[in-house]
């Protein structure tokens, strides 16, 4: 009896909460809400700007329209499309990035801690690596993804691509979140700001203080360059 009634409140919890859970930004409350990025009211996403001062291009945008400039130290070029670049996301849970590649060049190892991520290669191959976590045994899934493959990145998981072809390569994604955020591995573990204890990493990755102490001065401020938005 004790066993059914806990099951009952089992299942009407997951009945109840199901929905709230699965949903990666909460749902909007009304058709548009254009976000007021300079708004000083601090709330989960941004107020709204007025409908009758949005004006109409509020739905478009053709910031993806043009590749970014791969001579970086990766050699790719990041184009974000989420709520700072295209304020009419705000509240719909969805964004879009562009990723352009030169040949060799690198997406480095992320993760986005708000959003899964689906994306389509539409020049060139790449190879896209995503690393299931601790539970499941840290394994690697990869595959050259060609002009025209999809893929699937599932929320807060390590990935990365990488341009195995000869030639340029570029792919666009889509979030389920108008703010993914994004936690570039390298850069959170040798390049934090205040840098973590060099004890701590010697530890967590077994290597010489100076191993550690090298990696930290590539990522020294300035000296390397951390993938931002393409103006
Ligand atoms: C690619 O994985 C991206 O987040 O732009
Ligand atoms: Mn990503």
């Amino acid at each position: 009896m004790a066993r059914s009634k806990t099951l009952t409140a089992g299942l009407f919890t997951m009945m109840f909460l199901a929905p709230s859970i699965l949903a990666a930004d909460p749902d909007p409350l009304q058709d548009f809400c254009v976000a007021d990025l300079d708004s000083e009211v601090s709330v989960n996403g941004y107020p709204c700007v007025p409908t009758s001062e949005a004006g109409d291009d509020f739905l478009f945008s053709s910031r993806l329209a043009t590749a970014g400039n791969t001579s970086t130290p990766n050699g790719s070029a990041v184009t974000r499309l989420d709520v700072q670049g295209f304020p009419g996301t705000n509240t719909q849970g969805i964004s879009m990035n562009r990723v352009d590649f030169a040949p060799g060049g690198i997406n480095p190892p992320h993760v986005h801690p708000r959003a899964s991520e689906i994306g389509m290669v539409t020049r060139g191959e790449l190879l896209v690596g995503i690393i299931g976590s601790f539970e499941s045994g840290e394994r690697l899934y990869s595959k050259v993804v060609r002009a025209g493959g999809t893929f699937l990145i599932p929320r807060g998981l390590m990935h990365f691509q990488y341009n195995v072809g000869a030639e340029e390569a570029s792919m666009f994604v889509s979030f389920n979140s108008q703010n993914p955020g994004i936690v570039f591995v390298p850069v959170s573990l040798v390049g934090s700001n205040p840098p973590i204890p060099t004890l701590v990493l010697t530890r967590a990755l077994r290597v010489n203080a100076s191993v550690v102490e090298l990696l930290k001065s590539n990522f020294a401020s300035g000296s390397y360059f951390i993938p931002r938005t393409v103006e």
